[in-house]
């Protein structure tokens, strides 16, 4: 049977694809942030996963305001990037495990959730950097499953339907017969705000209050509606939704084995947590 081995959450900012592409890891600005994902590269070298399962949002680019399904789930034997505007590099096509992604498909339909199912799928910088965050060197070792949450236009999914969501997932994912690792590679928030009279709007409590809830208490962030979300952690914040599905694909007790808080990479608080299953 397949494992969930973990969950990597973290921002992803496009500047950081500029700065990789700059090789700016040094740079006074940019060095805690990257130095935050040291422990995280250790980790994994000693958790080895077979497939990242990777929680994002879209940014216009596979799907824009015309068409914006709430649940999407690649099923993709390999999935080409392309920059939606950011100006970064793109990265060589990434491999999908079309089986999983059929097994995790069929598990969340059964269980109710009517997911728009992608055999073609561009993915953009919410799924590339983070993959360059955890493998600098080269093309990631791993096959993927992109899973995408509509966090961008409204009405958004609520909380508690993105936990459910990724309960679901969790459910599919351990049911599944091969003896794959699985690492669930979660995207987005922390607290940003883009536009608007609030832009550039960052909340480290709430920013605290999600990390700390997302261990072992990921219920309490289901208390909160989309629109105290977006009060609470910026327009773009909702992004924090990814983190929530994610948490819900590792299931059951959690222990926090890394985290690192920087405020800011551009108009966002960024943020890496890693979570084992305990
Ligand atoms: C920024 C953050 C994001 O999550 C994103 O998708 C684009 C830009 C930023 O802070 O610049
Ligand atoms: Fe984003």
């Amino acid at each position: 049977m397949s494992k969930v081995i973990g969950s990597v959450s973290t921002s992803h900012v496009p500047a950081i694809g500029n700065a990789i592409a700059k090789r700016l890891q040094q740079d006074p600005y940019w060095k805690p942030f990257f130095d935050g994902f040291i422990p995280v590269r250790e980790w994994l070298a000693r958790n080895t996963p077979d497939v990242v399962v990777v929680v994002y949002n879209d940014h216009g680019l596979n799907f824009f305001l015309d068409k914006m399904p709430t649940f999407a789930i690649g099923a993709a034997a390999s999935y080409g990037s392309e920059d939606e505007g950011w100006g970064i590099p793109t990265v060589p096509p990434l491999a999908g495990d079309v089986d999983l992604s059929w097994a995790i498909i069929e598990g969340v339909v059964k269980d109710e959730f009517d997911v728009t199912t992608c055999q073609e799928m561009l993915v953009d910088h919410a799924v590339t950097i983070p993959l360059q965050l955890l493998w600098p060197a080269g093309p990631p070792p791993v096959r993927i499953v992109p899973i995408a949450v509509n966090t961008v236009q409204h009405p958004l999914p609520s909380a508690a339907r993105c936990l459910k969501f990724g309960q679901s997932i969790g459910r599919a994912i351990a049911a599944y017969g091969p003896a794959l690792k699985i690492l669930v590679l979660s995207t987005g928030g922390l607290s940003h705000q883009l536009e608007g009279g609030r832009a550039g709007f960052i909340n480290p409590e709430f920013d605290a209050l999600c990390l700390n809830a997302l261990i072992n208490d990921p219920e309490k962030l289901t208390g909160y509606t989309t629109h105290q979300i977006v009060e609470l952690a910026g327009s773009q914040g909702s992004e924090v939704l990814n983190w929530i599905v994610g948490r819900g694909i590792v299931q059951g007790e959690t222990r926090e084995v890394l985290r690192n808080y920087h405020i800011p990479i551009s108009n966002t608080a960024s943020a890496v947590q890693v979570l084992e299953p305990v």
